[in-house]
């Protein structure tokens, strides 16, 4: 059986590491002269530099025999060719077939899945069009001016990000809202504005049977028949993005208003497919195309680049280096681009779900190394004024991915170049970093003369930190489409590298199980009194929590 840390370069990359770690990386730019130009590359316009990480060249080429050792390219090819990788549910993750040309053909069980990819896009087409010409109307014949999607997680995530990092290019003239949350909120601040003649609700779930999202579905129902809607209207007013039409025709959503959903696309894969119906809606047929092609072109990148040069696995290689024999625990996305403010949390769901897990895909438990990384993230500048104090001084490393764009969608030339500046600006800090007799000599520039050795404590910073960066000419449709896929492949990169299987999410589950046990015990209140939770098997953390939360209860 398999094991990875078994494999000759992972027992060199651990000798490695223990002989560099001493070296620091500003010495690494001493030594290397031409580093930055051997560690970055470059797809079209987008740049990656991995550069500022705390490897060397033999370190780098030592990764890359790992990506070997663990035959990431075949379980890449078998992945794109449609082979049941995700082995705990028996199913292909296909997502990269989503965003082949109409031209293509990928045949997998003797049916050629990219003549069905392209039928469910024209009926994106088609029905976005007739939205935006106000040929499709409510059940008054009014036309509709917002659409609600009612989803969670991968239903979600994908297009409220994409939605938001495409903001310059909402011009369909239709607003697109997004309500993910149980919590009551959610749906009725968002409907708290909207009038129930003008407004679609598309329900977006692979399963049709997510208990927020049936929640919230049924409630967006119930408002609608509460303003003036009728249950022979709903018809018009709902459509659905799912794989299970039967759940679908039983809410009562008309078969031509069913997009489908293959059991081939995870959740948090599938803003590709008609999951990114809100995106077609918010931004225009054309656009999704061109962050399918951006997708599409990634993938070509991945499939055809030899390791050195290939971006997706040098990304992934740089986070197993971090993880495994650096030992970081963490991972922290930083966009230097304001639109990608939702960009850390959708690359939260893709890397955490995917690759949260402690048994490997022999269902051995991984007590050896480490897998997934804690990811975080949030945009530029504003992270600098709230979490950039642990990422220079704090007691952990956590290394970061930059993202800049040369370029700006706004008008003001000299905001942005602060913007560009202060991106650079922080991985060349936590690169460098201020020994003390740079600190002695900062502040003495500043007029402060620093005596004591606490003082300049204080102030020195310790460097060494790895960062990647990733910059582009500008956040178009392509480029967006470019930077989930290099994060989507990376992901998986890695799930082989570690023996896992990204593709399920199992961890999801007993949560779940567990709540439907409390919410009835919560609901007891009414009748049962107080007591009744006691003779329950909860933990008196729980059963405690429970009787407080019934005692306060209006
Ligand atoms: O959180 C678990 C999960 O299954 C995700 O993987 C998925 O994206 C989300 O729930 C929503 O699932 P569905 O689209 O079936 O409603």
């Amino acid at each position: 059986m398999k094991r990875v840390t078994d494999y000759p370069a992972w027992q060199q990359l651990v000798k490695h590491c223990d002989a560099t770690s001493a070296m620091s990386m500003r010495d690494l730019f001493i030594a290397e002269p031409d580093r930055f130009d051997s560690l970055s590359v470059r797809v079209d316009d987008l740049l990656f530099d991995y550069s500022k990480n705390r490897i060397d060249r033999q370190g780098i080429s030592l990764l890359t025999a790992l990506a070997r050792d663990a035959d990431v390219e075949a379980r890449r090819d078998a992945m794109f060719r449609g082979e049941a990788i995700n082995i705990t549910e028996q199913r292909a993750a296909l997502h990269t077939a989503l965003r082949r040309p109409a031209s293509d053909m990928l045949v997998v069980d003797g049916r050629d899945i990219v003549k069905d990819i392209i039928q469910v896009r024209h009926q994106m087409d088609s029905f976005s069009t007739r939205l935006f010409n106000g040929d499709y109307k409510g059940h008054t014949g009014k036309h509709v001016t917002d659409v609600v999607n009612i989803g969670i997680g991968g239903s979600d995530l994908g297009p409220a990000m994409v939605c938001e990092a495409l903001s310059p290019y909402r011009d369909t003239g239709i607003n697109v809202h997004f309500v993910s949350n149980i919590d009551p909120a959610d749906l009725l601040r968002t409907l708290a504005n909207l009038d129930a003649e003008h407004t679609l609700f598309i329900i977006a779930s692979k399963s049709f049977t997510t208990l927020e999202t049936l929640a919230n579905a049924h409630a967006a129902r119930r408002w609608f028949l509460d303003n003036g809607g009728t249950t022979s209207g709903a018809s018009k007013h709902f459509v659905a993005v799912s794989g299970n039409p039967a759940k679908v025709a039983e809410f009562g959503i008309v078969p031509e208003n069913h997009f489908i959903l293959w059991d081939f696309v995870g959740g948090r894969y599938s803003l590709w497919s008609a999951i990114g119906l809100p995106i077609v809606i918010a931004v225009g047929m054309q656009r999704f195309e061109a962050l399918l092609d951006g997708a599409y072109r990634m993938d070509q990148h991945f499939l055809s680049a030899p390791i050195t040069d290939n971006m997706p696995m040098l990304l992934a290689l740089a986070g197993i280096y971090n993880r495994n024999f650096l030992g970081y625990r963490g991972q922290v996305i930083t966009p230097y681009d304001h639109n990608l403010g939702r960009f850390a949390e959708h690359i939260q769901q893709l890397d955490m779900e995917s690759n949260g897990k402690s048994v490997d895909v022999n269902g051995r438990r991984i007590d050896d190394y480490d897998t997934g990384p804690i990811l975080l993230g949030g945009t530029g500048t504003n992270a600098q004024h709230s979490y950039f104090q642990i990422l220079h001084q704090g007691s952990d490393v956590i290394p970061v991915d930059f993202l800049i764009a040369a370029n700006s969608h706004y008008p003001d030339t000299n905001r942005h170049r602060e913007l560009m500046a202060n991106c650079l600006a922080q991985s060349e800090a936590l690169m460098t970093g201020r020994n003390v007799d740079e600190t002695r000599q900062a502040m003495g520039d500043h007029g402060i003369e620093l005596n004591d050795d606490a003082s300049i404590n204080h102030r020195v910073f310790d460097g060494n930190r790895p960062s990647n960066t990733l910059a582009y000419r500008r956040l178009d449709p392509h480029t967006l489409g470019m930077l989930i896929a290099l994060y989507e492949h990376k992901v998986f990169v890695e799930g082989v590298i570690w023996n896992i299987n990204s593709f399920d999410q199992f961890g999801v589950e007993l949560g779940k199980e567990l709540a439907g046990k409390i919410n009835t015990d919560l609901d007891e209140q009414k009748s049962a009194g107080v007591e009744s939770t006691r003779t329950k098997a909860y933990d008196a953390s729980t059963r405690g929590l429970i009787d407080h939360l019934r005692l306060l209860k209006d």
